[in-house]
Order: structure tokens, then C-alpha cells, then sequence
């Protein structure tokens, strides 16, 4: 019964890491579901600001389970920065676990990565040169590696040697660059292998288990729904599906146990790379927007897009993940605002859309629908509770809540733990 699904509920960065920790204090075990390096989840605690990438959010929480799930694709380099990082900051990581099923980024899969963008030209996506594409399709062309595989020298050795001739065969003819040597491969990554040794297990006994036993489980997403393969602004999107059905294969968590799934929405929007976003503001107003959030991103430092609240986008992902609850973030940022906008569709050639269209030059070329909304013009960022907020703050979190058509159970006024509203626990 006590498991939540938690997804970002529109381009990514909405705030996840800051909403997971949270809710970690009361969780027994948190699983990283999707996603790789390409994520930055922010955690900000007794004025200090963690940036995670990999290991799930709940990890400043000694009993909280945190495990990286089948899901996922892994940088075992950027894992043991991460790991060491924490370790410098008196931090334990002795209740990580990683699934040996989750696959790993292979030191050519970001030059691949780059090399394609490069290649697209003014059709880039926008990437961020992780390797999250290059990995997620040689796990799709069963020519991946996973994690487990660090334990079986000889079944390691004999893949690469016919992975790396096709890769070098690629870099050789159509890229005209540099080969990878596979005993060089082997050697880091058997030496890596090492290290991760004793985070590294077969996670289904052990999440079943805690099914059993009914402890609280929380899924991490990582991106956003618009990000999601299937689902979002395709090509323009990463290559795992950040929605609640992503977060159960990615952690091999059955749909009964399911109690609750939980939308992440920021009180505006932000996207990172290219691709539609129709509530983008111009240069001017977008300037003003991203600094008072703070728009830049956590992986790549790119300046994110900034844009008023979709409430389409919002609609689409909650329905698509079936969301029931929402935790809104960044509400603070808009706190100087004499008037705010809210979208609450589209029109596209005269016809009018409530969610986004699967064809995103459409999506590109509709007109917002928009909706005046009364500021509140002073400072919410020490608000504790609904009451202390005020009476127009509390109209555009309602307003927000029915175009999302769940309840804001969370509202987010900072970046700290303590900068947080509770209407309502979501489980
Ligand atoms: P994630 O990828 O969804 O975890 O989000 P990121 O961590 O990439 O980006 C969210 C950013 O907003 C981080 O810098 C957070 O510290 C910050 N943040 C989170 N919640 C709030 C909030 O309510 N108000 C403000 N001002 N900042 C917030
Ligand atoms: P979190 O978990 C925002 C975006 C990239 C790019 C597209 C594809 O922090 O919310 P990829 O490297 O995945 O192949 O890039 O997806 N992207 C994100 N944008 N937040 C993220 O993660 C993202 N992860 C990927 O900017 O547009
Ligand atoms: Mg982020």
C-alpha cells in the first residue's frame, strides 16, 4: 500500500530533489527509476546545497533505503565522484544500493552523444552530451552493459571486444576520430567494479521483501513528462520515460502496489534544450523570470527557458501520470508580480487544444490561451502554513490546482526543508 510514484510533472528541474528529500524523513526506501548523469536534483539542507545526479535524493537520511534502480543508465566515473563527494561532507552512503540490472555509460557513449548533436547541426536536441541517448539504444539493441557485468571479467572482455568494433568502426569511417582501446576499458571499469562491489546487488528479493513488509517506498523520477520518450515533445526529449509507468518497469515495483503518484509542477515553467514550449517568454521578461528563480541548470549551468504556468502541459502530465497529488514549487519567485498569466490551452489554426499536440511544429506555431491572474507583491518566503499566505497567492495556487485537476498538498516557498507548506501529506 505505501508506495508513491513522484514525477516531474513538466520539462524537468521542477524541483524533485527538494520535495523528495522531504518526504525521505518518513520513508524506508527511495528508488531511482529512469534516467542518468543527465538529471541535477538540488537538496538544500542546514545551508548546504547538494547536487545530486545519480544517487537518489533521500541520501541525507542515514535510514533511508536508497537504491539506483534497473532503470537507469549509470556513469560509474560520475557514481564514485558522487560517493566521494559525499564522503568528504561526513556524508554515508553505506545505505546506497544499486541494481546490477541497471545499465551502464560506456566512456564512448558520450562522444557519441556529442559527435550526433554535432552531426544534427541546426537540428540538434540540445542534449546534455551525458550519453543518456547512446546508452539507452545499445540496452534497447542489447549490445549494453550493465552494472552486474562489472563482476564477470571474462563475459566483459568477450562483449567489448565485439561492442568497440562496432563503435571504432563508426568513429573510424563516419566520424573520422579517435578509436577506443578496449584494454583500457577494461581496466577502468574492472577497477570501478571494485570499488562499487558492495553497492551493487540483485534489488527484486529486497524490494519485494519491503512490499511485504509494507514499508514506505518512494520512486524518483528524474525529467519531466514532457521529456518522456513516448509522451513528450519527441524528438525533443531525453530516452527513458520519466512517467508513472516508467517509474515501475525502472524499478520492477507492480501496479497494485501503487497507493499514490505525486506531481512535481513548478509554479511556472522552465525547460532546458530545444523543442516547443509555447508559454515562452521573449528575451526581456525571460531574463527578469530566470533570475528571480535562479533558472540556470544543475547539470550543465545552461540558462533554462523560462515561460508563465502551462496549464495544458499541466493537464496532459497529470492525466498521463495519473497524478493525486501536487506539490508545487518556486511559488516565491513570482512574489514581485503586479499580474501573472496562466495558459489554459491552445489555439492552432482556429481550433482550439487543451493539451499539447503529439505534432510539435503545431505545438511550436499555437497561440497560448491565457488567463489574468492578481499578484500578491510581498515576500511568501516565510510562510508557514496556507493561512499565512496571502488571499491572491492562495487564488493562483487554487487557480493552478484545477487546471492540474489534483490538490496542491505540497507548496514549495524556497529552497530549504523548512521553506516548505503541508496542506495535506500525501501519504
Ligand atoms: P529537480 O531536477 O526537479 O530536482 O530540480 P533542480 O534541483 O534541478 O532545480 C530546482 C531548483 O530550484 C534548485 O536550485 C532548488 O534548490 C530550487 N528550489 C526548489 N524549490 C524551490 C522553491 O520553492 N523556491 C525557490 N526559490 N527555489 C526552489
Ligand atoms: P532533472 O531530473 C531538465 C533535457 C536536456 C535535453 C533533453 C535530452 O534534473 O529534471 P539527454 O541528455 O537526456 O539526452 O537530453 O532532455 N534534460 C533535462 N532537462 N532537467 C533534467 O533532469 C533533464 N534531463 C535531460 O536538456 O533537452
Ligand atoms: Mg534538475
Amino acid at each position: 500500500m505505501p508506495v508513491a510514484i513522484l514525477v516531474g510533472g513538466q520539462w524537468g528541474d521542477e524541483g524533485k530533489g527538494k520535495v523528495i528529500d522531504i518526504l525521505a524523513g518518513s520513508t524506508d526506501m527511495v528508488i531511482r527509476s529512469q534516467g542518468g548523469n543527465n538529471a541535477g536534483h538540488t537538496v538544500v539542507h542546514d545551508g548546504v546545497t547538494h547536487k545530486f545526479h545519480l544517487i537518489p535524493s533521500g541520501i541525507l537520511f542515514p535510514n533511508c533505503l536508497c537504491v539506483i534502480g534497473n532503470g537507469t543508465v549509470l556513469d560509474p566515473r560520475v557514481l564514485l565522484q558522487e560517493i566521494d563527494a559525499l564522503h568528504d561532507q561526513g556524508i554515508d552512503t553505506n545505505h546506497l544500493v544499486i541494481s546490477d540490472r541497471a545499465h551502464m555509460i560506456m566512456p564512448y557513449h558520450p562522444v557519441f552523444d556529442r559527435l550526433e548533436e554535432e552531426a544534427r547541426g541546426d537540428d540538434r536536441l540540445g542534449t546534455t552530451f551525458r550519453g543518456i541517448g547512446p546508452a539507452y539504444s545499445d540496452k534497447i539493441r542489447r549490445i549494453g552493459f550493465r552494472i552486474g557485468d562489472l563482476t564477470k571479467p571474462r563475459f566483459m572482455e568477450k562483449k567489448l571486444n565485439f561492442v568497440l568494433r562496432l563503435k571504432n568502426e563508426i568513429l573510424r569511417d563516419l566520424y573520422h576520430t579517435d578509436e577506443f582501446n578496449e584494454k583500457e576499458i577494461l581496466d577502468e571499469y574492472t577497477a570501478i567494479g571494485e570499488r562499487l562491489a558492495s553497492y551493487i546487488q540483485d534489488i527484486f528479493p529486497m524490494v519485494q521483501d519491503a512490499l511485504q513488509e509494507d514499508q514506505n517506498i518512494l520512486l524518483e523520477g528524474a525529467q519531466g513528462a514532457l521529456l518522456d520518450l513516448d509522451f513528450g515533445t519527441y524528438p525533443y526529449v531525453t530516452s527513458s520515460s520519466p512517467t508513472a509507468g516508467g517509474a515501475l518497469t525502472g524499478s520492477g515495483i507492480p501496479p497494485r502496489e501503487v497507493d499514490t503518484t505525486i506531481g512535481v509542477f513548478k509554479a511556472y515553467t522552465s525547460r532546458v534544450g530545444y523543442g516547443p514550449m509555447p508559454t515562452e517568454l521573449d528575451e526581456v521578461e525571460g531574463d527578469v523570470l530566470r533570475e528571480l528563480g535562479a533558472e540556470f541548470g544543475t547539470t550543465t549551468g545552461r540558462a533554462r527557458r523560462v515561460g508563465w504556468f502551462d496549464g495544458a502541459v499541466a493537464r496532459y502530465s497529470a492525466m498521463l501520470n495519473g497524478v493525486d497529488s501536487v506539490a508545487l514549487t518556486k511559488l516565491d519567485v513570482l512574489s514581485q508580480y503586479e499580474t501573472l498569466q496562466v495558459c489554459t490551452g491552445y489555439f492552432h489554426k482556429g481550433e482550439y487544444h487543451r493539451f499539447p499536440m503529439s505534432n510539435i511544429s503545431h505545438l511550436k506555431h499555437s497561440e497560448p490561451v491565457y488567463e489574468e491572474l492578481p499578484g500578491w507583491q510581498t515576500s511568501i518566503a516565510d510562510a508557514k502554513t496556507w493561512e499565512d499566505l496571502p488571499e491572491n497567492c492562495q487564488r493562483y495556487v487554487e487557480r493552478l490546482g484545477e487546471l492540474i485537476g489534483a490538490p496542491c498538498d505540497i507548496i514549495s516557498v524556497g529552497p530549504s526543508r523548512e521553506q516548505t507548506i503541508f496542506r495535506h501529506r500525501p501519504y
